[in-house]
């Protein structure tokens, strides 16, 4: 069973600039609520209560501000401070205390997913005992991400990182499940040409060893990510449109809290208080009202 999740929210967002000049990409709004909620929901619909997340130098603060220590919401936030980005795998250095001799889930921070029978598929995943797993989606920009090639049988061939040639149209998504030799391999990665050190070569390593496994998110879910304002604002627009039209909220931690049993609705209305007069308060007050 994985018990822990770490959050990878460092990186300078630099294609989002001036937006993320002085502010977390993170941080910023997707339709009501800071993207960091959805990774922080992705992790708590897995069952996984214990998080580090892993922020810029000097952004501590600004995240204690919003979700403090994750008493509030039933679960157990760490904060880790990352000097400088030196690639996805750096997380498993930085959070060698954190992982301790368990095995991990890591989600990059700006990556959202959403659809029916999610979270089943996610506490499927958190069963890993040894080996990576990985989530593959079909995309139609296969270029611009790590790429999986598999068989007929759904192994995986290969894994190379934003192909210029058509290699397949399955994108590794950034929700990954690793056991605990995480740490080892990723303290033997060498920087690749952009100076960094890469997923790709992580789960290669695995892969090699004949311990990746691929599942898939399927057609009926939706994996977004927010690296580009394109894609930040297809993002913010499908949050939008789904939480109208349906009339129930993508992400709201306390409404995942409290239906894992994490919290009572005592704690909900201490929330309510927090927050303020706002949309999201009014909501929380309505999942916390027996419906006439
Ligand atoms: C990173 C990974 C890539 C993965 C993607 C998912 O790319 O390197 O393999 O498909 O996240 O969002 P980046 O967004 O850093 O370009």
């Amino acid at each position: 069973m994985i018990n822990k999740g770490i959050i990878l929210a460092g990186g300078t967002g630099t294609r989002m600039s001036p937006l993320t000049k002085a502010v977390n990409k993170q941080l910023l709004p997707i339709y009501d609520k800071p993207l960091i909620f959805y990774p922080i929901s992705i992790l708590m619909l897995s069952k996984i209560r214990d998080i580090l997340i892993i922020v810029n130098k000097g952004q501590i603060n600004q995240y204690r501000k919003l979700i403090q220590d994750g008493e509030n919401l039933g679960i157990k936030i760490t904060y880790q401070e990352q000097s400088k980005p030196r690639g996805l795998p750096e997380a498993f250095i930085l959070g060698e205390k954190f992982i301790g001799n368990q095995n991990v889930a890591m989600i990059l921070g700006d990556n959202f997913f959403y659809g029916q029978g999610l979270s089943e598929n996610l506490k499927k995943c958190t069963k890993l005992k040894s080996g990576a797993k990985v989530l593959l989606h079909k995309v139609s920009n296969p270029e611009s991400f790590g790429v999986a090639k598999v068989n007929k049988r759904n192994k995986i061939l290969k894994i190379i990182e934003k192909p210029k040639k058509h290699v397949s149209n399955l994108a590794v998504t950034g929700l990954y499940f690793f056991d605990n030799n995480v740490i080892k391999y990723s303290k033997t990665l060498k920087p690749s040409k952009r100076g960094e050190i890469e997923i790709v070569d992580l789960l290669n390593i695995y892969k090699k060893k004949n311990k990746l496994t691929a599942d898939y998110i399927g057609r009926g879910g939706a994996w977004l990510d927010t690296g580009s304002i394109e894609d930040y604002f297809k993002t913010f627009s499908f949050v939008h449109a789904i939480e109208n039209r349906q009339g129930v909220k993508i992400a709201c931690l306390e409404e995942i809290a409290l239906s894992n049993k994490w919290i009572d609705k005592n704690q909900v209305r201490k929330q309510i208080k927090f927050y303020g007069n706002c949309s999201y308060s009014n909501y929380l007050k309505k999942i916390i009202t027996p419906s006439a």
